[in-house]
C-alpha cells in the first residue's frame, strides 16, 4: 500500500495503477462501516483508493472538528491488512489553499434535513468529494447509505459536472442491536449508549407498519416520533418520510419512501434512515 501526503504524489501514483480504480472517500477514525465500504471497492475494481481527510468546510462554528478523532497509524493498518492500493491523506492547506474562493453548490437536496440544521454542511462535503474525484480520477467511488442525504447530493452533483464516474452505495453496517455504525458513537456514555438504540426502534416500528400498508407520510413520522419520546435522553432535530430522489416530504406514499432522523441524544448529535 502506498501512502501519500501531495497532491502530485498522488496523482505519480494514481498514474501507476492501470485498469478500473474505486474509491472510498473517508474522515478516517475507521470503523466495520467504513472497512465495508473498502472491502467493496477492492472486490469490484482493478484498484482501491482511500482518501483520509477531516474536511474543516463541512464541519459548522459549533461542531466537532478539533476533537474529530484521528487515529491515523491504525487506520493504515486497517487499510493495508484490507489491501488497499492507495491512501491520500493531504493537509488542510493543500486542499484548501490560501485564497481559496471556489465552491461546489447543489441546490435543492441539500436544502432539508442535514442541511437545514448544519448550514454550509453539504457546501464543504460537495467541494471536498468533487476535488477527490479530480484528484483521483476513480471509475467508481464508493459511499454508505448511512448518509442517505450525502449520497443523493453527490449523486446529484457527479451528475451536473458530468464526472464519468459510478456512485456505488453501500448497506449501513450496525451494531447487533441496531445502532448505526458511527465515528461519533464513541462520544456516547454508557447510559446514552443504551439510549441511541432509539433511532433503530423508532425507525423499525415504522416500517413494520409500512410493511402492513400504512402509506400515510404523516403517519410514519408519527409513529417515530412517538417512539422517541419515550426515550428520555432522545432529542430529536427533525424526522421525516420522504420522497428518495427529491427529497421532499410525502404525505401519501406511491412508490418508496426514505424514513430519517436526526437525534441528539445528550450532547452526540446522531443520524439513521432506511430507504423503503
Ligand atoms: P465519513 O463519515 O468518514 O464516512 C465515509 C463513508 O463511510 C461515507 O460514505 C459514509 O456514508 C460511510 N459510512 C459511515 N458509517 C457507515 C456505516 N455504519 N455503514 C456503512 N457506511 C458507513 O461521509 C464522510 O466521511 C464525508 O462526508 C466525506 C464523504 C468523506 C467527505 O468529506
Amino acid at each position: 500500500m502506498q501512502t501519500v501526503v501531495s497532491l502530485s504524489d498522488l496523482r505519480r501514483a494514481r498514474q501507476n495503477l492501470p485498469g478500473v480504480f474505486g474509491l472510498v472517500p473517508t474522515m478516517g477514525a475507521l470503523h466495520a462501516g467504513h472497512l465495508s465500504l473498502v472491502r467493496r471497492a477492492k472486490a469490484e475494481n482493478d484498484h482501491a483508493g482511500v482518501s483520509i481527510f477531516v474536511n474543516p468546510t463541512q464541519f459548522g462554528p459549533r461542531e466537532d472538528l478539533s476533537k474529530y478523532p484521528r487515529p491515523l497509524e491504525r487506520d493504515l493498518q486497517l487499510l493495508s491488512d484490507a489491501g488497499v492500493d492507495l491512501v491520500w491523506t493531504p493537509t488542510p492547506d493543500s486542499v484548501y489553499p490560501p485564497g481559496f474562493q471556489t465552491w461546489v453548490e447543489v441546490e435543492n437536496v441539500t436544502r432539508p434535513f442535514e442541511g437545514a440544521h448544519r448550514p454550509g454542511h453539504f457546501r464543504g462535503v460537495a467541494t471536498v468529494v468533487a476535488k477527490l474525484f479530480n484528484a483521483f480520477t476513480p471509475d467508481r467511488a464508493y459511499f454508505g447509505q448511512k448518509d442517505a442525504q450525502q449520497v443523493v447530493v453527490i449523486k446529484r452533483m457527479a451528475a451536473d459536472l458530468n464526472f464519468p464516474l459510478e456512485i456505488v452505495v453501500c448497506p449501513t453496517v450496525r451494531e447487533p442491536d441496531g445502532l448505526a455504525l458511527s465515528s461519533r458513537n464513541a462520544y456516547l456514555s454508557s447510559d446514552e449508549r443504551k439510549a441511541a438504540t432509539v433511532l433503530y426502534r423508532a425507525l423499525s416500528a415504522a416500517k413494520v407498519a409500512f410493511e402492513q400498508g400504512e402509506r400515510g407520510g404523516g403517519r410514519l413520522r408519527e409513529i417515530m416520533t412517538s417512539t422517541l419520546a419515550a426515550e428520555p435522553l432522545a432529542r430529536p432535530d427533525y424526522v421525516s418520510a420522504a420522497d428518495p430522489e427529491t427529497l421532499a416530504e410525502l404525505d401519501q406514499i406511491h412508490g418508496g419512501v426514505l424514513l430519517s432522523m436526526a437525534v441528539r441524544i445528550g450532547a452526540t448529535r446522531l443520524i439513521d434512515n432506511f430507504l423503503l
